[in-house]
C-alpha cells in the first residue's frame, strides 16, 4: 500500500491524503490546502532549511547520528586510507571508482589544465599586497568564466567536462598564486612530475631551488585533508553552488558564488576562527574561564557542532590522527594543549553533552595547517581547493535532474500594507 499522510485542516473542515514517497512529503502537494478558491495554498515554513530536502542526490550519504559519512557509499575511513584526492574526486563527480586506465586518464587530463592564463596572473596582481587570499581565490575563479566562454554550453557533455577538468585542475593554482602574492613572493609554476598535493606544496613553497622536494608525511597530509573536505552533501556553499547554477549560469560563476559561501566564519571560516580562539585563550589555565563564557552565551566554542552531526565528526577523528603524523615532521603546534583540554572539558560538560556539540572537520585541520606553515587567511582557500569535486559534482547533478528548476523559494510576507506614495515634503 502507498504511504500517505492524512492531513485535517480544521479551517475548512476538509481531509486530504498526501503522498509520501523517500519518506519526504512534497511542499508543493500542500497547496491544495486552501481556504478558498482564490488563495495560493498552505506553503511551509522553513527558514535556514532545517528540514527541507531541496534535491535527490546519489553523492554524499551523511548520518549526522552514528557520525557516518560516505561518498558514493564507500566510507570516508576507507577512502582517507587507501584512496588519493584525485582518485576521490573522480569517484564523486563520475559515480565510480576508476580503473586503473581511468584513473591514468583522469590525472593526465588535470596534470595538463594546471597551468593558468597569463592574464589570469596579472589580474592576480592587482590585488592589494594585503588581499585577503579566499577574497582573491572566489574573485579569480569568477573571472575565469570571461577566460572560457565556452563554459555557457551548461548542456554540452563535452564542455562541462572541459570546465570539469579546468576547474579542478586550476584551484591548486590559482590558491597558491593568492598566497605567493600574499607574502610578496613571485609565482611558481606547477610542475607536472609531481602528485597533486605535491605539486600544491611546490607552487607554495618553493624558492630558488631548482626541484621542489615534497615531504612525503606532509603530501599524504594534505591528500587526506582533502579527501576529507571533498563533499558533504547540501552544505551551504554546495546549496549556493545549485542554487546558483540553477540560473543556469555557468560553473565558474556559479562556483564564485559558492566559494563566498565558503569563506564565511560559520562555515569554511571556522578553523581560522578555532585558531584564533585557542590563541585568544592562551593557556591552558584559561580553557575553564572561556567554557565558562561560552556556556553563558558570549560567544562559541568554534570548531564544535554541525547542523547535521550530532556526534563526534567522522573526519574529526581521520584529522586527529593526522595530526599526530604531521606534528612528528613539523613539531607539535603549541596550540594543541589548549585544544585538547577544551575538548576534554566539553565532551563532559552538560552543557554541550545535552546539545550534542562535538568536535566537527574544523577543530583540529587549523592547528595542522598552521603546523604545515599556512597563514590562517589560507584556510578557507585550502577548503575550496578539494570542496570543488563535490560542487562541481553537484551541479552537474542538479542541471541533470529534471525535477529541478530555478531555486526560487517563498515567503511569508509581514511587512507594510499597501499604501500612497507620499511627497519628501509631507513626510
Ligand atoms: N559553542 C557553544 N554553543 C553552541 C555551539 C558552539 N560551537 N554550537 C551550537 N551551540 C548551541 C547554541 O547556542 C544553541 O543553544 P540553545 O539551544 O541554548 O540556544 C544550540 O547549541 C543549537 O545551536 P544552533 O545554532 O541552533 O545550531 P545550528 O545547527 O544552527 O548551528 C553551527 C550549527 C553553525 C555549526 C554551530 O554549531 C556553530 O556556530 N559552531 C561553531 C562554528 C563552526 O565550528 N562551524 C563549522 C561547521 S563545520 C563546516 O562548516 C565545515
Amino acid at each position: 500500500m502507498a504511504e500517505t499522510l492524512t492531513i485535517t485542516d480544521n479551517r475548512t473542515g476538509k481531509t486530504y491524503e498526501i503522498p509520501i514517497k523517500d519518506g519526504a512529503i512534497r511542499a508543493t502537494d500542500l497547496r491544495q490546502l486552501k481556504t478558498d478558491g482564490e488563495d495560493a495554498g498552505l506553503v511551509t515554513y522553513d527558514p535556514a532549511f532545517m528540514n527541507t530536502a531541496s534535491c535527490r542526490s546519489r553523492i554524499t550519504f551523511i548520518d549526522g547520528d552514528k557520525g557516518i559519512l560516505e561518498y558514493r557509499g564507500y566510507p570516508i575511513e576507507q577512502l582517507a586510507q587507501h584512496s588519493t584526492y584525485l582518485e576521490t574526486a573522480y569517484l564523486i563527480i563520475f559515480g565510480e571508482l576508476p580503473t586503473a586506465a581511468q584513473l591514468a586518464t583522469w590525472t593526465r587530463d588535470i596534470t595538463l589544465h594546471t597551468m593558468l592564463h597569463e592574464n589570469i596572473k596579472k589580474l592576480m596582481e592587482g590585488f592589494q599586497y594585503d588581499a585577503h587570499p579566499m577574497g582573491v581565490f572566489l574573485s579569480t575563479v569568477g573571472a575565469f568564466s570571461t577566460f572560457y566562454p565556452d563554459a555557457k554550453k551548461i548542456f554540452d557533455e563535452q564542455s562541462r567536462k572541459k570546465q570539469i577538468h579546468r576547474l579542478v585542475a586550476k584551484v591548486p593554482t590559482i590558491a597558491a598564486y593568492a598566497f605567493r602574492h600574499s607574502i610578496g613572493r613571485p609565482y611558481v609554476y606547477p610542475d607536472n612530475d609531481l602528485s597533486f598535493a605535491g605539486n600544491f606544496l611546490n607552487m607554495l613553497f618553493k624558492m630558488t631551488e631548482l626541484k621542489y622536494h615534497v615531504n612525503p608525511v606532509l603530501e599524504r597530509a594534505l591528500e587526506v585533508l582533502f579527501i576529507l573536505h571533498a563533499d558533504h552533501e547540501q552544505n551551504c556553499s554546495t546549496s549556493a553552488m545549485r542554487g546558483i547554477g540553477s540560473s543556469h549560469v555557468d560553473p565558474y560563476s556559479a562556483m564564485a558564488g559558492a566559494a563566498a559561501a565558503l569563506y564565511g566564519p560559520l562555515h569554511g571560516g571556522a578553523n581560522e576562527a578555532v585558531l584564533r580562539m585557542l590563541a585568544e585563550i592562551g593557556s591552558l589555565d584559561q580553557v575553564p574561564a572561556f567554557i565558562k563564557r561560552v556556556k553563558s552565551g558570549d560567544g562559541r566554542l568554534m570548531g564544535f557542532g554541525h547542523r547535521v552531526y550530532k556526534s563526534y565528526d567522522p573526519r574529526a577523528k581521520i584529522i586527529k590522527q593526522t595530526a599526530d603524523q604531521v606534528f612528528e615532521v613539523t613539531g607539535k603546534n603549541p596550540l594543541l594543549d589548549i585544544a585538547l583540554e577544551l575538548e576534554r572539558i566539553a565532551l563532559q560538560d552538560e552543557y554541550f553533552v545535552s546539545r550534542k556539540l562535538y568536535p566537527n572537520v574544523d577543530f583540529y585541520s587549523g592547528l595542522i595547517y598552521q603546523a604545515m606553515g599556512f597563514p590562517v587567511t589560507m584556510f578557507p582557500v585550502l577548503f575550496a581547493i578539494p570542496r570543488t569535486a563535490g560542487w562541481i559534482a553537484q551541479w552537474e547533478e542538479m542541471l541533470l535532474d529534471p525535477d529541478q528548476k530555478i531555486a526560487r523559494p517563498r515567503q511569508l510576507y509581514q511587512g507594510a500594507g499597501r499604501r500612497d506614495y507620499i511627497p519628501i515634503p509631507k513626510r
